[in-house]
């Protein structure tokens, strides 16, 4: 029985294929970080640390998978896959599920995992963009955010990653949409990436339900006065912007010597210093021709070390790209709408 299933399956793959050959698709993806301070749930940047994926679609049911860097040996290779659970949604979606039943999925990773950099964004969206050009972009980029909210719940990392640059992201019920924009100020960020694993879901489960009203106006002001002085390229404003009062002061608990950190990066030259996404990686602001960067990555990661925390320091820039095709082809153009 198990030997006409196999041949069965054969002999449609190979039908199919005649008809439909399997193709493959390469695709990079920035690592972002989420929140910004003030902006919580809402603003986002993407940085220029990638990961790759290379996918193939299969007529054949079964998956196959190869990842090397971040998250190897611990992201699941199976079902559970959060690039292939992001690829069945939207095969799902395009009504095309039936004819793609399986996949070859190769991730080479460099955004480091579960640390507040978006690697799950980064997931989300290599998938969703990846299996979208295999569709000859069924979806347009707009859809695509749609789709990659859904899967992560909010949309600060995912607009970013899909987008490139800054992001300011609303939503309203299932709709978001999210303005994407380039500073007028050259930045560096200092990221110190701690040498422990922070779920969002651990993270988000610290905060309140309700804030104080004195909390929502601190911080109305500072994502305000941080995109403003953004745009406008004002960095004395800029660093009076990255305060928080509605996440970080509740996270700080799970970040030993969090506070620490923010004052030495300062002390040290960066405009200031925030919590990146969920944590645990705090990503300090710097100005380009400031030069700053080394020694504001000795300072987090000493101040980091008092505490008894191992960090490792990223030096990043922005990306102003977003999600790629890297075999650049026919799948590269994508509908008007976004
Ligand atoms: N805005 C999210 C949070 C980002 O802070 O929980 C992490 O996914």
């Amino acid at each position: 029985m198990a030997e006409r299933e196999e041949e069965d399956t054969k002999r449609t793959t190979y039908a199919e294929r005649a008809e439909r050959p399997e193709r493959t698709i390469r695709v990079r993806v920035p690592g972002t970080s989420a929140n910004l301070g003030a902006g919580f749930d809402t603003l986002g940047l993407a940085c220029d640390i990638y990961n790759e994926l290379e996918l193939t679609l299969t007529h054949a049911p079964g998956l196959s998978f190869s990842i090397k860097g971040e998250g190897a040996g611990r992201i699941p290779e199976d079902e559970r896959n959060i690039v292939w659970r992001s690829v069945r949604l939207l095969l799902e979606r395009a009504h095309r599920d039936h004819e793609y039943r399986g996949a070859i999925i190769r991730m080479k990773n460099d955004v480091p995992l579960s640390r507040g950099l978006g690697s799950s964004a980064a997931a989300i969206v290599a998938g969703l963009k990846a299996a979208n050009a295999l569709l000859y972009n069924h979806f347009n980029r707009r859809e695509i955010l749609h789709l990659a909210t859904e899967i992560e719940g909010h949309p600060d990392n995912v607009a970013p990653a899909i987008f490139g640059g800054f992001t300011v992201s609303t939503t309203k019920g299932r709709h978001v949409d999210t303005f994407a924009f380039l500073p007028r100020l050259r930045l560096r960020f200092v990221v110190a990436v701690p040498d422990f694993y922070l779920p969002t879901k651990k993270a988000r489960e610290v905060l309140p339900e309700t804030v104080p009203r004195a909390d929502a106006i601190f911080n109305i002001g500072r994502a305000s006065m941080l995109i403003a002085s953004l745009m406008k390229g004002s960095p004395q404003f800029l660093r009076h912007a990255l305060d928080d009062a509605l996440h970080q002061p509740y996270r700080a608990k799970l970040i030993p010597g969090m506070y620490d950190v923010f004052r030495a990066a300062r002390e040290a030259g960066a405009l200031g210093t925030v919590l990146s996404g969920a944590g645990p990686c705090l990503i300090a602001f710097a100005l380009e021709h400031d030069h700053q960067e080394e020694a504001i990555g000795r300072a987090m990661q000493e101040a980091f070390a008092q505490h008894g925390v191992q960090a490792e320091i990223k030096q990043l820039g922005l990306d102003t790209k977003g999600a790629h095709i890297i075999n650049p082809g026919r799948h590269t153009q994508e509908k008007e709408g976004a």
